[in-house]
């Protein structure tokens, strides 16, 4: 694995690292760690790489690399960098004939999704992208589980934080700068950076597509110039209707995503501050409180979890499910045999292109109060 971003300087690249070592398919070999030569140089030294690995441009790691022979150079390019510098080093490193991990959201227009979606199925590298919340094991559930609801009727997902409820954006010196800033984040401030996690927890867990939706869009804090706060009433496929709420100035809140989804006859929640349940909710009997790590859970949550009940899992371990499957995968098609169906359990290109949807429909739908339903942007 090479790294662009997640240098000293940078807040998610440490937890992809840590996940991607977890299973030990995978190995750090390169990076260029940040937007300052310095800092990538130190980083590189701090992670004990050599030196004439770590780079200070990602065009300069992508053609050296290229130079090295197949046995050392990186198999695969890990992107964690602001929004707007997802899109080249990913284009460059498909063109490259590297295969690509990115974070969401995909790209910063959804333009660039589509080149990266045209991209991927020509050259058949595999690209994944890190929604993380649904690689929990009892997300996994959550989707055996809701075959015990009947029909399902009403979805509701929420993403409350609280951290950016003052423009802490003007004191510098933290990643909120481009997080609310619209050349470096996209059209959407709230809605791209954890709505796009909610609205694909939401389609994740019911199998089911939003085709329309009526949004509101706010910019809560005053003179920040996008969004803080977003919510929208969702129509899913089959009548299905959902209500998502992604807020960042929910004062007290963490980092709580949570998703209730009711049938006729049942329902199920979970939410990521309390990640090892599932909820599962009955018409005629008391609730079930499913614990992951026990026998009785699914193949798929037990594929995805690595410690007996009651030994607690979490965020990392999440991303290592999708560091983990996207790997097997990776191996399985080099050696020109089929990825099992486990393997192939991470969110794609295809994610990261409705991810950018969901960002331009929810613009479009969230500062005009002239209509009320808008169809989903394709
Ligand atoms: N999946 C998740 O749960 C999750 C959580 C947090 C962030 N993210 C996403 O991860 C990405 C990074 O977020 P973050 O909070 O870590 O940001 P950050 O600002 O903390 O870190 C960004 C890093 O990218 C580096 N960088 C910027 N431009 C670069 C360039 N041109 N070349 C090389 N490095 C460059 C910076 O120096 C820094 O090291 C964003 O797209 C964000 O939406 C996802």
């Amino acid at each position: 694995m090479g790294m662009v971003g997640g240098g000293s300087d940078a807040f998610i690249g440490a937890i992809h690292r840590r996940a991607a070592f977890m299973d030990n398919q995978i190995e750090l070999v390169c990076g260029c760690f940040s937007v300052d030569p310095e800092i990538s140089k130190s980083s590189g030294h701090s992670y004990y790489l050599p030196e004439n690995r770590v780079y200070a441009t990602y065009q300069e790691m992508f053609e050296r690399e290229m130079q090295l022979s197949a046995d050392q150079r990186m198999d695969f390019v890990s992107i964690v960098t602001p929004n707007k510098w997802h899109f080249e080093p990913a284009m460059m490193a498909l063109e490259r004939g590297f295969h690509v991990v990115l974070d969401k959201p995909m790209t910063f227009s959804l333009e660039e999704a589509y080149a990266l979606q045209k991209k991927v199925e020509e050259t058949g590298l595999t690209l994944a992208l890190t929604h993380v919340y649904s690689a929990f094991p009892a997300v996994k559930e959550a989707r055996i589980a809701r075959g015990e609801l009947g029909k399902l009727r009403r979805i509701y997902v929420e993403y409350p934080q609280g951290w950016l409820a003052e423009r802490i954006e003007l004191q510098g010196g933290n990643n909120a700068g481009w997080r609310t800033d619209p050349k470096r984040s996209g059209k959407a401030g709230c809605a791209g950076d954890i709505g796009t996690h909610a609205w694909h927890l939401s389609e994740y867990v019911t199998g089911l597509k939003v085709q329309e939706l009526c949004g509101e869009l706010t910019a809560f804090v005053p003179g920040r110039p996008i969004d803080d706060d977003c919510t929208a009433f969702m129509r899913y496929e089959g009548g299905v209707k959902g209500v998502l709420m992604a807020s960042q100035i929910a004062v007290g809140e963490a980092n709580d995503i949570r998703i209730r989804v009711y049938g006729e006859k049942g329902g199920i929640e979970w939410h990521v501050e309390d990640p090892n349940i599932l909820i599962v909710k009955h018409l005629d009997r008391p609730e079930e409180h499913l614990l992951v790590g026990n026998g009785y859970m699914g193949d798929e949550a037990k594929w995805n979890t690595r410690t007996p009940g009651g030994h607690p899992e979490g965020f990392i371990e999440a991303f290592a499910n999708i560091y983990r499957n996207f790997a097997l995968t990776v191996m399985a098609r080099s050696r020109g045999e089929k990825p099992c169906a486990d393997c192939l359990d991470f969110p794609t290109v295809y994610d990261g292109v409705r991810g950018l949807q969901f960002i331009e429909t929810i613009v479009k739908a969230g500062y005009d109060d002239t209509q009320k339903w808008v169809k989903w942007v394709e």
